[in-house]
């Protein structure tokens, strides 16, 4: 008797936590598709440009009371573009619209409108305060050049993928940054496959297109690697039988070891466990020279001297960090405090672009001290968030302060219950204006390493918390679950997961 009245209370918890589980996600997606009004900007407010949609302005945005001013984002990807997930899009395990979320969509759902223009900033005139926008998308009208003036600016435009000049990079290889890298990446991997599989085809030809080449042992690099033998071991193999033992994968990485951010034991986890996927790890190699069919590069011997290999490859993924965009680089000349900046814009604490009025930087194009990741460009934006609502709410009391100062000279009647006010907002006031510096909190970093494992190096307690395996990959997978723009995404993140679980990843070539 006792047992059944427990598991008729467990039944009971269960039903009620799933019809709770079940209510409150159709709660926030009817929420979701009815936002409330919006109302208009007032066009007496300060104009605020938002350059980019990426970790650091969808950061600010989330966080900014549109109501206090004008704001405008410039963009030219009207989404937000979740990057953790991104090496999981180039084999197909995760679907690409599941990891993006419509700018217009995050917009809809701020109180006052937000004006979105899909267009790149081409360059910013920080004396007369305006910015000139350019529509480089494939369907153009009749204007699609102009300028927009602002009163504030906030750039955060990120990188873009470092060559440093290498012949042959740009030409040939695919980078892993962009929605349309990874999709180009998944159509390569099964071009190489199904041309390796040819009739007649030569073997030295099946070994070159089976050979999937990474450049950069960072964490880019080292989660599309084990991405890749996973695609093979779980579904190629299966599929292609026939030339499935010819398939490599090849990691090249310039200095001694693969994951350099991350702590000694979890870099010798990930070079044991790649080397029990069978993925070559060449360290010490550097990439000088690209051409159609092979990378060539100078290995550092033991000995100290170095040797030229040339490796034949089929499809090659170039990730070997970032580089300054143009129109960064374009404002570091206009500015004389920032002749020194070779990786960014150099910030003060409270992410000022040094020798500027009114023009902040955030994320990886900025030069805070911190590394270029996502979590930082997010907290960065969520301080200006802050700091922008902060600005407004002191104009706001300022102003009434003042209306109430020149009232009580007027009218003595009225005096007592003005000074009572003034009294209040002066001390609100001081609350507001005492805002800290920006400070970084680093929550850990988490890096997926292939067959069902990952490395995650955690903040715990005042310590750190490094670990490999299994356990740890779940970890992973509920950390960015929980870290996805929106509901939406992280239902389609489940459902991509399960799907590729259950009928294998989609090898059609499209
Ligand atoms: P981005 O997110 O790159 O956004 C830049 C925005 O600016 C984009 O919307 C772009 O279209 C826009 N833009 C570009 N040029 C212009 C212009 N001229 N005018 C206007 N807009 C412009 N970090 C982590 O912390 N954890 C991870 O797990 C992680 N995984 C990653 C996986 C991959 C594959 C990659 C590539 C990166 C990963 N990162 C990760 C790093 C992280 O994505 C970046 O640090 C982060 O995106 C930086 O944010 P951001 O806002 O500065 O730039
Ligand atoms: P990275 O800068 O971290 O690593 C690039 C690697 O390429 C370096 O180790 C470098 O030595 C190597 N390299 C450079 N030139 C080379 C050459 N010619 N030949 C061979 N190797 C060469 O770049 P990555 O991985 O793109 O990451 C960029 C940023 O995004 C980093 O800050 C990283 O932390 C962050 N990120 C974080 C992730 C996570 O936390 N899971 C995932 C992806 C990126």
């Amino acid at each position: 008797g006792r047992l059944r009245r427990t598991f008729r209370w467990a039944w009971r918890i269960t039903y009620l936590s799933a019809v709770g589980l079940v209510g409150y996600t159709c709660y926030i997606v009817y929420q979701d598709r009815h936002p409330e009004p919006q109302f208009e900007p007032d066009p007496t407010k300060k104009t605020l440009v938002i350059l980019g949609t990426g970790w650091g302005s969808v950061a600010l945005l989330k966080k900014l009371d549109t109501e206090n001013y004008n704001v405008v984002v410039v963009s030219p990807r009207n989404y937000f573009l979740f990057t953790p997930l991104l090496p999981s899009c180039t084999t197909g395990t995760i679907e690409h619209r599941s990891i993006m979320e419509p700018v217009r969509t995050i917009l809809r759902h701020k109180k006052a409108a937000v004006k979105f223009y899909e267009a790149e900033a081409s360059s910013i005139d920080p004396d007369r305060k305006v910015i000139k926008i350019v529509d480089n998308s494939e369907i153009q009208g009749a204007t699609s050049e102009t300028e927009i003036p602002y009163d504030m600016l906030v750039i955060g435009v990120g990188a873009e993928n470092a060559t440093f000049g290498i012949p042959g990079v740009r030409e040939h290889s695919c980078f892993l940054k962009e929605i349309g890298d990874a999709q180009q990446i998944r159509k390569k991997i099964m071009d190489c496959v199904e041309t390796a599989a040819f009739k007649g085809q030569t073997s030295d030809e099946i070994d070159r297109l089976m050979h999937m080449v990474v450049v950069g042992g960072g964490p880019t690099g080292v989660e599309f690697a084990g991405e890749l033998q996973d695609f093979f071991e779980e579904d190629i193999k299966k599929l292609v039988p026939e030339i499935s033992p010819r398939f490599k994968v090849t990691l090249i990485e310039a200095l001694p070891n693969v994951l350099p951010s991350f702590s000694k034991q979890l870099i010798d986890y990930t070079e044991n466990t790649f080397r029990e996927e069978k993925i070559d790890i060449k360290t010490k190699t550097m990439v000088k020279r690209v051409t159609d069919t092979t990378v060539e590069a100078e290995v550092s011997r033991p000995d100290g001297g170095k040797e030229r290999v040339v490796i034949p490859y089929g499809l090659l993924v170039w990730a070997t960090g970032n580089a300054v965009r143009p129109i960064v680089k374009d404002l570091i000349t206009k500015i004389p405090a920032q002749k020194d900046s070779r990786r960014g814009l150099a910030v003060n604490e409270y992410l000022v672009v040094q020798g500027t009025r009114d023009i902040w930087a955030i994320g990886d194009c900025a030069v805070a001290g911190y590394a270029p990741t996502a979590q930082v460009a997010s907290q960065e934006g969520n301080f200006l968030g802050r700091l922008f609502n902060n600005m407004a709410k002191t104009e706001n009391h300022e102003s009434r302060i003042q209306e109430l100062s020149s009232k009580m000279n007027l009218q003595a009647g009225n005096s007592a219950e003005a000074a009572h006010e003034i009294e209040s907002l002066e001390k609100q006031l001081r609350r507001i204006k005492d805002i800290k510096p920006f400070r970084y909190s680093h929550q850990g970093s988490l890096a997926y390493i292939g067959s069902e494992k990952a490395v995650a190096d955690v903040s715990w307690w005042n310590g750190n918390l490094a670990t490999g395996g299994s356990l740890t990959y779940l970890f992973w997978r509920s950390a960015y679950l929980s870290m996805c723009f929106s509901t939406r995404n992280r239902v389609l993140v489940i459902l991509d997961w399960l799907k590729s679980k259950a009928f294998g990843r989609d090898v059609s070539r499209e």
